[in-house]
C-alpha cells in the first residue's frame, strides 16, 4: 500500500521552485488554508468523521479547530462587526484553551457527526470571507502575528490531518487508500504550482515555498500544545 503521508510531502517537495520570500502574509494565508482543503477534499464525508482512538482526531476536526482558531483568536478581536458563525461552534472545536471555554472531549471528537462536513466547509467559507475583509485594512503589527501563527497552526494541523486520515484508510478491508492517495497527491501537486504560480507574480530569489513552509511548520512550537 501507498505511504500516503510520505507521498504526499514528497510531492509537495518536490514542487517546482519559486519566490517564496515574496510572497505576501495575506498570499501565505489563503495558499494555507486552500492546501487543508484540498487535502480534504479527495476524501468522502464519511472519512472525514471518523477518529481511530484517543490521540488522533477527524479529519472534519481538524478542518474546523484550525479555523475556529482564526475566528476566537483573530476575527473576534480585530475585524469590527465580525459574526461569529455559530456559538456553539466553540465547544465542538476548541482544543486546550482554558481560557476560552470548556470543550468536547477530546476522545470523543469522533461523536461530533453534527456539524455536518458542509457545514464546517461552510464555516471555513465564512472565515475565509471575514479574513479577506481583515486585509482590507489596515493589519497591526499584533493582528499579523496572529496570522502567522495561525498559518503555523495549520500547517501543523495539516500533517496531523494526514496522519490520522492515513491510518483510518490503512484499517479499511477495500484498501481505498491508493485511490485517495493519487488524488490527495495530484491535489498537492496542482496547490504547488498555482502557489508558484502566484508567488511568481511577486518579487524575490527562487526558492520553495510549501516546502519551506512546512519545514516552518514543523519546527514551529505554537501548535505542538494544543493538537493532541
Ligand atoms: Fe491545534
Amino acid at each position: 500500500m501507498m505511504d500516503l503521508h510520505n507521498a504526499v510531502l514528497d510531492a509537495i517537495l518536490a514542487a517546482p521552485t519559486a519566490q517564496a520570500e515574496s510572497a505576501s502574509l495575506r498570499d501565505r494565508l489563503f495558499q494555507t488554508r486552500a492546501l487543508s482543503s484540498e487535502l480534504a477534499r479527495p476524501l468522502s464525508d464519511e472519512d472525514q468523521v471518523v477518529q481511530a482512538n484517543d490521540d488522533a482526531s477527524p479529519t472534519k476536526w481538524h478542518l474546523a479547530h484550525t479555523t475556529w482558531f482564526f475566528e476566537a483568536f483573530l476575527l473576534k478581536r480585530f475585524l469590527a462587526g465580525y459574526r461569529v458563525f455559530d456559538e456553539r461552534f466553540e465547544y465542538c472545536f476548541n482544543s486546550y484553551y482554558e481560557s476560552v471555554g470548556s470543550r468536547q472531549p477530546r476522545g470523543k471528537r469522533g461523536l461530533l457527526t453534527r456539524p455536518s462536513a458542509e457545514e464546517v466547509r461552510a464555516y471555513r467559507a465564512h472565515i475565509d470571507v471575514a479574513l479577506g475583509r481583515l486585509f482590507d485594512q489596515a493589519l497591526s503589527p499584533e493582528a499579523a502575528e496572529l496570522v502567522e501563527l495561525g498559518i503555523n497552526h495549520e500547517q501543523q494541523h495539516q500533517e496531523l490531518l494526514l496522519t490520522d486520515i492515513k491510518h483510518v484508510l490503512s484499517v479499511n478491508p477495500i484498501a481505498p487508500c491508493n485511490w485517495i492517495a493519487s488524488r490527495v497527491i495530484r491535489s498537492a501537486a496542482s496547490d504547488a504550482r498555482a502557489f508558484v504560480r502566484l508567488a511568481s507574480a511577486a518579487r524575490g530569489a527562487p526558492s520553495s515555498p510549501l516546502s519551506r513552509a512546512w519545514t516552518a511548520s514543523a519546527k514551529t512550537a505554537v501548535a505542538s500544545s494544543c493538537c493532541r
